[in-house]
This record gives structure tokens, C-alpha cells and sequence, in this order.
């Protein structure tokens, strides 16, 4: 084993003859730089977080001045500037009914924190009945336990645990007739048991870069709205302007009853997540009685060193035109992914706002192995990921950079086909 990986241990990674590793020694812009002298071009900003590149010098000086300030202090009994503006300015970007914020630390301990709002919110109303939640197949909220069981077990990754977790509700994504009539029957036969409904609006980020469509988000927002599910919006991904809108469902006449944030919340610099509820939900949560106040409190909760780079990068988003950046990526997606359907091991292309997909027939785990080194060669920084190769590189990428992206890709795949011929 190399002499680095002596006491660690990688996320989803077969550890054993793990002879090499790859080893990131400093970044800038879209670069991630090795200490063999490679450069990588970034096309996945750091699992979707990078989005204004990485070492933005704003970003950074906000950070260092907050470090000398105060780097920490717990958030039990005490608040502190950058969080209270924080919390301000996620509520002005929000429609105006999400406006109780609750910051965490990852992605996941967000979306535990909206699963255990909304029982606790049946709860403090008297309801102990409504302990389940309706999700989506293809749907990834994390890797925690609670959020686990409500992943889809064969996309999301956590099929070895199905007998731990707790038994929630999956459903399709109600896009064609037959599922919406599913969708409508099943919320009505089991609404008394249903907690909330959780979904990714617009795109299932892991488990498979599947787009739905805004008018399927305003049906499931009508149905449920009808039987006062809470509906639960996870943006971890594709919040701040991944899709091309600050936030998906922006995109959409629905709205949820809480949203999930984190990644991009600090530009892609330090762990920060929140849970954003509306004024609706907060008040089941206001009593004089004993037990009805939010029962979660991370001990890093709300972190002024990743609040202040939060405010930062929320700066950037006021400064920068990311709406015209974003559109001029999604055309340069939508164009030059065309060409790659005349490849016959190729099932489809797609692209919203700065994502872009190519879904694969099938992609075995060493046709993986051997893309991910492929990609390696040309400089490249992508990670194919079960069926596709996607990219969403940081939004201030450019032209160059893009277009060595795609015809790495091309080359690559062309060398693909020429394999398979031989
Ligand atoms: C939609 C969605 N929700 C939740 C998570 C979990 O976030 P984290 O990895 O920060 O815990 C992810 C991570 O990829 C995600 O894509």
C-alpha cells in the first residue's frame, strides 16, 4: 500500500491494492494542482461545490479576517454576526415564506434536521401517526441513516444496510400519466401515515443526473398540498444557480415547506449546510409547554469562519452575472454534447443550466477504471459515476478550459470505439 494511505481510509473506495493515489497539493480557479507537476482541469468543482472556482480571493479574505476575529464559538445561548446575517440574506434570496434558518455542517445532518422538523411537527400538533416519508427512485439525500432510508436503495448506493434502516415510501417520479394516477392513489390511501414528501427539484444529482421537469414539481406540490404533507426540498446540489436560478425550484410555481441547502453555500471552502423552514412549520415548534422546541443541535453549528465565507460567496452571486455565465455553458453543453450520440455505446445526452450528462447503455466498474485514467491523462479532473459521465464545473471556467473538457471527452471516447472494434 502506498505510504500515504498507511492510516486513511477513502470514501467509497476498495481499499485493498490500492497501490497509488493521487495526491492535490494546492488549487486555483478551475486547476487542482498535483505534486507529481500535473495540473487537472476541475469538471466536477470538488463534488459540486467550487462553483466560483477555487482561491477566490474574496472568498478567502473574509475568511482570514474572521479567523483573527473569532474562528469559533458554540451556538447554544449565543449568536453571532455572520450567522444573523446569514440567516438575512438566505431568507431575502428565498420566497418569502422560508425564513427560519438552521445551519449544520454536511449535507446529509441538513436533510436529517428537515425529516426530524417535519415528525416533530406532527408531533407538537398532536400527530404521532405521520412517521414516514414518500421519496423518489433515483433519489440520493445522503449518507447518514435517516437519510439513507430515503435513498433509493439500488441507485443510492446503500443497498448492504436495507435491513437497518427504517421503511419509508418510494415512488417514480410522477412524470407520466400512469405514475401520476400511482402518485395520486397511494398519497390518498396513505397520507395518514406520511410525514412529508422529498425530492431534488430538477435534477437527482447522485443517483444519476436524472432531470424532472418543473410542471412534475407543481403537480406533486398540488396533490400533496391537498392532504398538508409537508413538502421537502433538497437543493443540496442544485442550489445556487446550478440549474441556471439561484435555486431550482425557483424555476417552478411550487414551493416547499422546507429546503435543504449546503455544497456551494460557501463557494466550495469550508463544511457548512441549513435547513430552511417557513413560518408555518416554525410555529408548531412555539409553545409554553415542555419538549416542543427543535430537538438537534450540531456542536459546529453554524460556524462563523464558514458563515463568514458563506456571506462571502454570497457577495460573489450579488456581484457576478451568473445567470449569462450559466447560459453560456449550458449552450456550449447543449451543442457539443450532440456529437456524442453518434457513439453506439451511448444512451443519451443532457444539459441543464451548468450540468452536463452523458448516460452511458452500461458502464462496468473497470470501463470506469479505465475512463477515470483516460481522464487523468488529458489533464482532467471527471469521475464517472454508475451509467454517466457528467460535468459541472465552476461557473467561472473558461471557454478554453470548457472546450478541452468536451474534446478530451471525445478523444476519449472515440479511443473507446476504436478499442471495442479491435
Ligand atoms: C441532493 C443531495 N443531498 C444531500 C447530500 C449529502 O450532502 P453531504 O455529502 O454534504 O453530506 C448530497 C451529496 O451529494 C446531495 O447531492
Amino acid at each position: 500500500m502506498h505510504k500515504d494511505l498507511k492510516n486513511l481510509w477513502l470514501p467509497y473506495t476498495q481499499m485493498k491494492g490500492l497501490n497509488s493515489i493521487l495526491k492535490a497539493q494546492k488549487t486555483s480557479s478551475s486547476k487542482i494542482f498535483l505534486d507529481n507537476g500535473k495540473s487537472l482541469i476541475d469538471g466536477i468543482s470538488s463534488w459540486w461545490t467550487a462553483c466560483h472556482g477555487y482561491n477566490n480571493k474574496h472568498i478567502r479574505k473574509k475568511i482570514i479576517s474572521q479567523l483573527n476575529l473569532m474562528p469559533h464559538v458554540m451556538f447554544g445561548g449565543l449568536v453571532h454576526d455572520q450567522a444573523v446575517l446569514l440567516s438575512k440574506r438566505l431568507s431575502k434570496l428565498l420566497n418569502d415564506k422560508l425564513e427560519k434558518v438552521f445551519f449544520t455542517d454536511s449535507g446529509s445532518v441538513s436533510v436529517e434536521v428537515a425529516l426530524k422538523i417535519a415528525i416533530q411537527y406532527w408531533l407538537n400538533k398532536g400527530n404521532d401517526k405521520k412517521n414516514k416519508f414518500i421519496f423518489f427512485k433515483n433519489g440520493y439525500h445522503g449518507d447518514t441513516s435517516g437519510t439513507m432510508a430515503i435513498c433509493d436503495p439500488e441507485e443510492g448506493m446503500h443497498k448492504l444496510f436495507k435491513n437497518y434502516l427504517r421503511k419509508n415510501y418510494m415512488l417514480n417520479i410522477p412524470e407520466t400519466e400512469k405514475d401520476r394516477n400511482k402518485f395520486v392513489n397511494f398519497v390518498d390511501k396513505y397520507n395518514d401515515k406520511v410525514a412529508g414528501v422529498i425530492i431534488e427539484p430538477l435534477v437527482q444529482g447522485a443517483g444519476g443526473m436524472k432531470f424532472n421537469s418543473p410542471s412534475t414539481l407543481e403537480f406533486i406540490y398540488k396533490v400533496i398540498k391537498k392532504y398538508k404533507l409537508l413538502l421537502i426540498y433538497d437543493e443540496v446540489a442544485t442550489g445556487f444557480f446550478r440549474t441556471g436560478s439561484m435555486f431550482a425550484y425557483q424555476q417552478t410555481n411550487s414551493s416547499p415547506d422546507i429546503l435543504c441547502i449546503g455544497k456551494a453555500l460557501t463557494g466550495g471552502t469550508l463544511s457548512l449546510a441549513a435547513t430552511i423552514s417557513t413560518e408555518k412549520v416554525f410555529a408548531a415548534f412555539l409553545s409554553s409547554k415542555k419538549n416542543k422546541e427543535l430537538m438537534h443541535g450540531p456542536t459546529y453549528m453554524a460556524n462563523p469562519l464558514a458563515c463568514s465565507a458563506a456571506n462571502a460567496s454570497l457577495d460573489l452571486f450579488e456581484k457576478v452575472n451568473y445567470k449569462k455565465k450559466i447560459k453560456i455553458i449550458e449552450k456550449i453543453f447543449q451543442k457539443e454534447l450532440e456529437k456524442f450520440r453518434e457513439f453506439t455505446f451511448v444512451k443519451q445526452v443532457r444539459a441543464k443550466g451548468a450540468i452536463g450528462v452523458i448516460e452511458f447503455f452500461n458502464l462496468s466498474k473497470n470501463n470506469i477504471i479505465w475512463l477515470r485514467e483516460e481522464f487523468i491523462k488529458k489533464n482532467i479532473w471527471v469521475r464517472p459515476l454508475k451509467n454517466i459521465i457528467y460535468f459541472m464545473p465552476p461557473f467561472i471556467i473558461n471557454k478554453n478550459e470548457l472546450n478541452h473538457l468536451l474534446e478530451s471527452t471525445y478523444k476519449i471516447l472515440s479511443k473507446w470505439k476504436k478499442n471495442n472494434e479491435k
